[in-house]
């Protein structure tokens, strides 16, 4: 089977539009971060997240596979009613958005490392800055680095293990610690004010983190920046859902693999007790994957 491709065409935005869902998607857990802030700022909006934990982490994934997994599961959001969709993954974004953007006729927000914000807070101006491989080693992130870090030394450090820890709901164990210690010892060392949280998955480690930099470090965390951009974004395409002044709108949880975890973290993080459905998203890299397996 092929997966389906469609041609670049315009969004018709007709009345109905505003009351359908937007995607929210991730490699895996990390996005339920970023829905919690669009829940939180716009509790109106239907939402529909994919977790694709079958093939998490990206970051160890290489660029062909990571923009085949993010077009199939954009169009399969699209197929599922999707007026707007959130890449809640830098790994994601800084591999293909832009690849996603032009085949896809819905608009896409996507994350970034908060650069930006901790060029703007740092005080000692030495920053910390977590995020995986790809991400670090992609042209949109070096681009972003280069403009916005003239006067701020940013020290850039992969969080191997990490998104594998949190995928794994480890959020606070001893190996854990001594993990993230190796990272962030050197960052404070160096006299690193500032925290950028590059990763999705990173802000579940906060409080493992504070206990090992205390009040040395602001986190940069940028799940609210995305939920604002959404907004606007919505906004200035017509898209916002009525305002009915109710509790959040229900929210549809997917995964790609059994869902145990993604329904553990979604009631650890937002306090629901989610319904996870476990999906298949084929994709041209998934078949030759299982084609090999067979
Ligand atoms: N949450 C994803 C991100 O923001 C994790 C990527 C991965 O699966 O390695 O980059």
């Amino acid at each position: 089977m092929r997966p389906y491709y469609p041609a670049p065409n315009l969004l018709n935005v007709s009345p109905h539009s505003s009351a359908l869902p937007v995607g929210i998607f991730d490699s895996g857990l990390g996005g339920l971060s970023v829905l919690r802030a669009v829940r939180k700022l716009l509790p109106d909006e239907r939402l529909v997240y994919v977790a694709d934990s079958r093939y998490a982490p990206y970051g160890q994934r290489d660029d062909d596979f990571i923009a085949d997994r993010t077009l199939a599961i954009g169009q399969w959001l699209m197929a599922q009613g999707a007026k707007a969709l959130v890449v809640a993954c830098n790994t994601a974004t800084a591999q293909s958005i832009e690849f996603v953007r032009e085949r896809l006729p819905i608009p896409l927000v996507g994350v970034e490392p908060g650069i930006k914000p901790a060029a703007l807070r740092s005080k000692t101006r030495v920053a910390g800055l977590l995020a995986t491989q790809v991400t670090l080693r992609s042209a949109r992130f070096q681009a972003l680095l280069e403009r916005h870090s003239a006067d701020l030394r940013v020290l850039c450090q992969p969080g191997h293990g990490l998104v594998e820890a949190v995928e794994r709901c480890d959020v606070d164990s001893p190996a854990l610690i001594a993990l993230l210690h190796g990272y962030l010892q050197p960052m404070l060392d160096a006299g690193a004010d500032t925290l950028v949280l590059g990763c999705t998955h990173y802000p579940f480690l906060d409080t493992a983190i504070r206990s090992i930099v205390g009040e040395q470090m602001t986190l940069i965390d940028t799940s609210v920046a995305i939920a604002k951009q959404l907004e606007r974004v919505l906004t200035r395409d017509g898209l916002r859902a009525p305002a009915t002044g109710d509790a959040p709108a229900p929210a549809r949880f997917c995964s790609t693999n059994d869902g145990t975890h993604l329904h553990m973290l979604a009631a650890a993080l937002l306090g629901i007790d989610a319904q996870v459905e476990s999906v298949r998203i084929p994709s041209r890299r998934t078949l030759e994957l299982e084609a090999n397996a067979a």
